[in-house]
This record gives C-alpha cells, structure tokens and sequence, in this order.
C-alpha cells in the first residue's frame, strides 16, 4: 500500500515537473537585424522581415518576431499563416512606411492573414507617412483618386490581441479587422489630422468577439466603424476626437441581408469630435438589420452631432432620392443610456429613420445635453421612430 501511495505520488510529481518544464520553455527570439533588416530609416527591410516571420512561424514552440529599436523602413507585405506555434510580434521601434508607389497604392501595408493566437505589441510606432500620400487619395478635390493602404490590415485572425500600439498618420484606415474572431484592441493610441480623408480609426467587417479598450484615437474619419456582419462587439474605455464618431454603418449599399448585432459601447468620450454615437444606413439601400446595439455612460465634448441615426446616408451626388427616406434597412434594440456633456450644435438628438422601415425599439435614458450656442437649448429631432424614453431628458424626448 505505501509502495502503491508513493509510486503514485512519483508520478504525480514527474507529470507536474513535465508541465513545469514545458511552460518555462523561453520563447524564441527572431530578431530581424539578424536577417537583415537596417535600421536607418531608408532602407527597404521588407525581405528581412518575411524570413524573420516564416523562420518565426515554422517553429514549433512560442515565437517572438522582435523589432528592435531604431526606424524600419518596411514596404507592402503580407504575414501569413498558419503557424506552428503562437505567435509574437513585438515592435519595440519605429515602422515607417514607403513613399514607392509600387507601396503606396495597395490595400494593405502591413498584414496580417491565418494566424491563430498572434500578439502585436511593443509599445513601438507605425507611421504611414500619409501626409505624402493623402492628396492622391482625397475624392472630394481629386477625380483620379486612388485606394491607399491600411496600415495594419488583420485577415482571418483567431484568439489574438493587439496593445501598446502606437498608429500615426495613416494612408487610409489605421487599423482594418475583416473576417475575424476573438481579438482584442487595447492601448493603441491612432492618430492623424483631422482633415486626413478616409483615415478610420478601427474599422470592422465580417468579424465576431471583437474587444476594443482603454485607446484613444484622433483621426480623419470614423474613429470607429462597423459595417456588414459585426457581431458581438464590445468597446469601452475609448476617447475620439478629433474624428467622425463611432459609427454602425453605412448598411445596405451593395448586398442585401447585411446585418450589424450584439454592439456595445460604454465608457467612451467624444471630445470635438463631428458625431458622437452613430448609426447610419444608406438611401435607398437593400434589406439590412442592425440590431442590439447599446451606448451607455457616454460623455460629450462638444462633438457636432453627439446621437445620429441617419437613413438617409448618401454622402455623393449618386443620390437621388431626397426627403422622404426609403431606407430598407431595419435597425432595431438599440439604447442609449446615460449619455451627458455638450452638445456643439443645437440638435443634439437627431434621429432620422426610415419611412419604409421605421427604427423598432429605440430607448433614450438618462439623457443630459447642453447647448451653449447662440440660438437657445438644445433640440432633439425624430422621424419614424418607434420607442420610449426614461429618466432624465434633455433635451426634451421627442420619443
Ligand atoms: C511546421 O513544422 C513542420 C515540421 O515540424 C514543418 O514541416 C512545417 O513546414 C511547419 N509549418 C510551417 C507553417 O512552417
Ligand atoms: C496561445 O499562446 C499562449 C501563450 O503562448 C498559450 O499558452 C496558449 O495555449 C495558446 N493557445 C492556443 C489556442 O494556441
Ligand atoms: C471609464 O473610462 C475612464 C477613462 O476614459 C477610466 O478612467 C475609468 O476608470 C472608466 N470607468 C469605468 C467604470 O470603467
Ligand atoms: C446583445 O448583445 C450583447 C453584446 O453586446 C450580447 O451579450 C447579448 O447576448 C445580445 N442579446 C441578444 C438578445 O442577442
């Protein structure tokens, strides 16, 4: 018997020291000045950084890509899975992008696709070097405009974070999720001017469980954006502005049955920002639902428009139906609660839904804007919405 309790206990302690061991396994470093890569600002380091990445990726344990400090010219690439182990990817220094058109006019600058358990972080810099490139991109002053690159474009990436992250002037969208899930954004700081045309902060699509904290982002556009097939999406923590707001939207332009559900955004400040919290469809437009969307505990800064829900989203001269909205895009279960500051326009609540698909269950609780403009308070607006209000209102409820 007491044979047996220690044989048992052997075995127990051999098992734990087999976990023990296997966890204390230190990652493997691939550092890519030792493939290559100089840090002097001008060379072009992409290739270096592909062999780090695949030697990286080929190996069987935890990997870590290190980036050394110094300034990193890297031009377009693409990271790709999938990898034999997890996957790391620390920038301790400055990325700076190319001014070569080859590198200019893509989609993506740096890319990642089919990783699973990736880690981006490092507390190190991405700089787009927009501000060359933005003019080629500006379709309001520019008729040969031209798509320009995301800086960090994630694509079909599972179980992976991304923090202490800096982003600054951006070509296009900072950073661009489509077809992901289980990720998590926290710590970045994006940054561009205000006048940077299409530089979204996050912008989401085709994506599930997708966190988003303790960030704060002064761009161009949208500081948040979610379009077609966003689901479970949860941001908090977040301050924007200067930029366009968070937005759900635009929905149903070019397929029908799109759909945006399971949003929340709470604890969030909009700080000069143009809109606050938006919901935006187009018109006309396909049939679409954006459901269960809530925004809660929310402080406003003088954005322009602080609460939008706009059916009537058509930005070019494409439109052609005015007035009456014919929208057939449903949104529904959507809540604001607990929303107080400044408004910088006297409409502060503006919400335009569809004639043809009124807005279903919209609650408006604990609502305090002020207005300190000329003109008197602050005024809400509706049309075809179907909803109800609680608490506090001001301004006064249209609901
Ligand atoms: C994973 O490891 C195996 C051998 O251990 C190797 O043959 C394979 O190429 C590796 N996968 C990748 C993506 O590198
Ligand atoms: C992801 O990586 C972490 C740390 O390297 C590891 O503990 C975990 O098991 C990995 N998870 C998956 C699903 O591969
Ligand atoms: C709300 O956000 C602020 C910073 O934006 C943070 O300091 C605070 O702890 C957050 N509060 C809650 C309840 O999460
Ligand atoms: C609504 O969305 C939240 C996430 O924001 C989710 O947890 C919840 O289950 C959703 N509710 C319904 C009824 O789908």
């Amino acid at each position: 018997m007491a044979m047996r309790c220690g044989f048992d206990i052997f075995v127990l302690l051999l098992f734990l020291c087999i976990i023990g061991v296997n966890s204390a396994i230190p990652p493997k470093i691939f550092d890519v000045v030792k493939y290559g890569a100089i840090a002097d600002g001008k060379t072009d380091n992409t290739k270096a950084f592909v062999r780090a990445w695949k030697d990286a990726c080929a190996y069987g344990g935890r990997s870590r890509v290190w980036i050394p400090k110094g300034t990193f010219m890297l031009g377009s690439v693409s990271f790709e899975g999938s990898c034999n182990g997890s996957m790391a990817f620390l920038i301790k220094g400055t990325l700076k992008a190319s001014m070569d058109p080859r590198n200019m006019f893509t989609d993506t600058w740096i890319g990642f696709r089919y990783v699973n358990n990736l880690t981006v972080k490092g507390g190190g810099v991405l700089d787009g070097e927009g501000n060359v490139a933005w003019p080629y991109n500006d379709c309001r002053t520019n008729s040969q405009c031209k798509p320009l690159p995301a800086t960090l474009r994630f694509d079909f990436i599972t179980k992976s974070k991304v923090l202490n992250l800096r982003s600054i002037n951006s070509k296009s969208t900072h950073f661009n999720i489509f077809a992901c899930e289980d990720m998590e954004f926290s710590h970045v700081r994006l940054r561009a001017p205000a006048n940077s045309p299409n530089t979204d902060g996050i912008h989401i699509g085709s994506s599930t469980n997708i966190k988003i904290s303790h960030s704060i982002i002064t761009t161009g556009d949208d500081c948040i954006s979610m379009v077609s097939g966003s689901q479970n999406i949860e941001i908090y923590d977040v301050a924007c502005g200067p930029g366009h707001g968070i937005s759900i939207g635009s929905l149903g332009r070019s397929h029908d049955h799109e759909y945006v559900k399971g949003i929340s955004v709470r604890n969030c400040s909009f700080i000069g920002s143009d809109n606050g919290v938006r919901i935006k469809t187009w018109s006309p437009s396909l049939y679409s639902v954006a459901s269960n969307i809530t925004f809660e505990d929310i402080v406003m800064q003088s954005p322009s428009n602080p609460i939008v829900i706009d059916q009537q989203y058509c930005p070019s001269s494409h439109c052609y139906l005015q007035g009456e909205s014919s929208s057939a895009v449903q949104i529904k279960d959507v809540t604001f609660r607990n929303i107080w500051g400044i408004s910088s326009t006297k409409v502060a609540v503006n919400l335009q839904c569809s004639g043809a698909m009124p807005c279903k269950n919209v609650k408006l609780i604990n609502i305090d804007l002020g207005y300190n403009g000329p003109g008197g308070r602050a005024t809400s607006m509706c049309s075809h919405v179907i909803g109800s209000s609680y608490g506090k209102q001001v301004p006064a409820g249209c609901l």
